[in-house]
């Protein structure tokens, strides 16, 4: 009985009318249990829209395996019946990743939330691809250990969304991507086989590194079941500051000082006076700073002995150098002057009468601001009614660049302008969050045909019949 049609674009083929599918639904339903094959429109309607809003899609049905045995029979009866499979854990991706194009099977890690060890002698966690990263950081720090990966999403976002986007976050300054951290994993390949890589030794040198290689690949080499990552050591004692500046090169030399003063870059974040503004009028919330300044960099920092002491002394001569405006200083993590941040995103999505253009780009420092320069001046003349509203983790390079109030018609022009500029800057169309569907057409902005051919080849080398997330990250 033919269960699919091949698609003009030659991705894996879809399902054919959903009556047929009842056969899978039921082979499905065999190897997960009936509750865990959804179908309902409103059961599936979480799935096939991301977090944005922008990118939707259309699922025949939503499976939630519960362990890596089930994984494999689910993608081993989808690879037989020639049906794609989208990878799914939090939803919370920003580039439409996680998200079915037309009909693919979404494969839900959520289930795959077990925590199966923390080893503080070794320093490891082994987990789930389904746990949520909130979750792992807690099962941490219980043995006073850190996960090494934070972001804003923690929540919702998984173990397995983390490693297979290499999410950065606001951590990476300190303890690198987490990509750097992942030792090893158990994975399985579009036609069921089960693949394990698992070792906590740190030093493991024997062939090619395949969990790095499943590492940002977006769900299109395989569908990672359990994690096996490297935990860090977190500071003793932090303090954290909100530094009114005028430019770039005042929060570089300010990010200068504090190394120099001994101080431990535990994050260094940049947000602009509109991003500001914007939280502040979104979430009602007072302006931290008397002084509304260009820039306002946030700095969390840990030290030998008593950091904010330290930290006070580097603002002083900081002040007096003229280098910043205005600043306001806490003790600790403090939640208060981190909401400033990482509220951005939650307010960009309120503010907007249309779903963000969310470009998340990198620049080599010293380029900064003249690529911020020039993209204002080009929003400004080009597309005067978008918004736009840059922030991120600036030490790292990594700008957000969130446009507000972009007309349909128009997304993908302004795309263009905004990547086009990165490139003349030298830098990557993708920081941290990946290609998905969302910058497919730009990709060759930063790889070139050889790049792309082999990585093709690997890709094909995985999944010869484009069963896994077909319409993501495409080298043709
Ligand atoms: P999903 O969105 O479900 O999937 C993401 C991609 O990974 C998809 O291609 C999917 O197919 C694939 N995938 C997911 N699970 C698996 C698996 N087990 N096996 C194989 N493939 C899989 N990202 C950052 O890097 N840094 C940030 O600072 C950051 N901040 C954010 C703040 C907010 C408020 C939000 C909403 C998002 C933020 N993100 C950030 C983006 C997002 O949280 C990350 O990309 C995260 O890694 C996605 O995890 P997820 O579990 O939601 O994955
Ligand atoms: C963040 O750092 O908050 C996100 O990665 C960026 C975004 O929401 O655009
Ligand atoms: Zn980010």
């Amino acid at each position: 009985m033919p269960l699919h049609h091949d698609t003009d674009d030659g991705s894996a083929p879809v399902p054919a009318a959903d009556g047929e599918w009842s056969a899978i639904h039921d082979g499905l339903a065999a190897i997960v249990g009936r509750a865990h094959v959804l179908t309902d429109a409103d059961m599936v309607a979480g799935f096939v829209t991301d977090w944005t809003g922008h990118w939707h899609g259309r699922t025949t049905a939503v499976v939630r395996p519960a362990d890596t045995g089930e994984v494999s029979a689910v993608l081993a009866l989808c690879h037989r019946a020639g049906i794609a499979v989208v990878p799914q854990g939090g939803n919370t991706g920003l580039v439409g990743g996680s998200i079915p194009m037309n009909g693919e099977v979404v494969l839900s890690t959520t289930r795959l939330d077990r925590i199966e060890e923390v080893d503080p002698v070794g320093r490891t966690l082994a987990a789930g691809a389904g746990v949520r990263v909130a979750a792992a950081q807690r099962a941490a720090a219980e043995h006073g250990l850190a996960l090494g990966t934070d972001l804003a999403s923690r929540e919702s976002a998984t173990l397995g969304g983390i490693v297979s986007t290499n999410a950065g976050g606001v951590a990476m300054v300190k303890n690198g991507s987490t990509r750097s951290r992942l030792l090893g994993v158990e994975a399985v390949l579009a036609d069921g086989r089960v693949v394990t890589r698992w070792t906590p030794l740190t030093k493991d040198n024997i062939g090619y590194d395949l969990p790095g290689l499943l590492a940002g690949a977006e769900g299109t080499l395989a569908v990672i079941t359990r994690v096996l990552l490297r935990l860090v050591l977190p500071a003793r004692t932090t303090a954290t500051v909100l530094a009114g500046v005028d430019t770039i090169s005042a929060a570089l030399t300010l990010r200068d000082a504090i190394s120099a003063a001994g101080l431990t870059l535990e994050a260094g974040e940049l947000m602009t006076a509109d991003g500001l503004d914007l939280v502040c009028a979104q979430q009602g919330v007072r302006r931290p700073l008397g002084t509304r300044t260009a820039y306002t960099a946030l700095f969390e920092v840990s030290g030998p002995a008593d950091p904010a002491t330290a930290l006070v002394e580097v603002l002083s001569d900081a002040d007096s150098g003229g280098i910043v405006v205005d600043a306001v200083l806490e003790d600790g993590h403090a939640p208060r002057l981190w909401h400033y941040r990482e509220g951005h995103t939650e307010s960009a999505a309120a503010a907007s009468s249309t779903p963000v253009v969310k470009l998340d780009v990198a620049v080599p420092l010293p380029t900064m601001q003249n690529f911020l320069d020039e993209l204002s001046a080009l929003l400004h003349d080009d597309f005067p009614t978008v918004r736009p509203i840059c922030f991120g983790h600036f030490v790292d390079g990594n700008v957000h660049v969130n446009l507000l109030d972009v007309p349909a018609a128009r997304r993908d022009e302004v795309t263009d302008a905004v990547l086009q500029t990165v490139a003349r800057h030298g830098g990557s169309i993708s920081a941290e969050h990946g290609i998905g569907r969302a910058k497919l057409a730009w990709i060759g902005l930063g790889r070139d045909a050889v790049d792309r051919q082999i990585m093709a080849a690997v890709r094909a080398a995985f999944d010869p019949d484009s069963i896994l997330n077909p319409h993501v990250l495409r080298f043709a």
